[in-house]
């Protein structure tokens, strides 16, 4: 694999602030799975003792299981093509990058050209430390709003991937219902919308 070059499927801050050498990019989508908050972040978007909430992919039926609405029961994301001069070097930086209880797996997801691509993508589970798993949403949103770390503060991290998303027209409701949530909770008066711009950090 670090020979040759690979596709990698971002959904996250890969998506927001890849920092890859790719060549390619395309939106896809990853059926089966969906964006939720159920990561913690130690070393990123909070600290220990007082952890951020990052993304991962669930399975569909896991967060139907958690009384969650279905939504697409897909993720739509994008996909980076990393060529073989830099796959190695690249590969290694992800894993760092990803460290905090992430797995690299790889899954079948299909391009916007409807082309199949077995592609790279970081998979937090239950089967791991900094896991925090489903919270109820105003308690998640107080989390997500409040903590900070290495990389700066949470609620910016949500920022830059709903804007990445807008950006690519691509439309997630639970990352929507979240965003309207933040504002509530930061600005009752207004929405998060209006303030400033996100710092584009991972
Ligand atoms: C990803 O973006 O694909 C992985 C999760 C993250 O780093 O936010």
């Amino acid at each position: 694999m670090t020979q040759d070059g690979f596709w990698l499927f971002a959904y996250g801050s890969l998506m927001a602030r890849p920092a890859l050498p790719w060549t390619q990019r395309v939106e896809a989508t990853l059926p089966g799975y969906q964006r939720r908050f159920w990561q913690g972040s130690h070393d990123h978007r909070g600290v220990p003792g007082a952890p951020g909430r990052v993304l991962t992919l669930v399975p569909t039926e896991d967060v139907e299981n958690e009384g969650e609405e279905r939504g697409e029961g897909a993720c739509e994301g994008l996909l980076y093509y990393l060529p073989p001069a830099v796959a190695k070097g690249a590969l290694a930086r992800l894993d760092y990058r990803e460290k905090n209880g992430y797995l690299r797996c790889t899954r079948e997801v299909r391009d916007r050209f409807g082309i199949r691509r077995r592609a790279l993508v970081y998979l937090a589970t239950p089967h791991n430390p900094a896991w925090l798993g489903p919270a109820p949403r105003a308690e998640l949103v107080a989390q997500l709003c409040t903590a900070q770390g290495p990389s700066g503060r949470n609620i910016d991290y949500l920022r830059a991937l709903h804007r990445t998303l807008r950006q690519l027209r691509i439309t997630d409701p639970h990352i929507e219902a979240l965003m309207a949530a933040a504002g509530r909770h930061l600005n009752p008066a207004g929405a998060l919308t209006t303030a400033r711009p996100p710092k584009e950090e991972p």
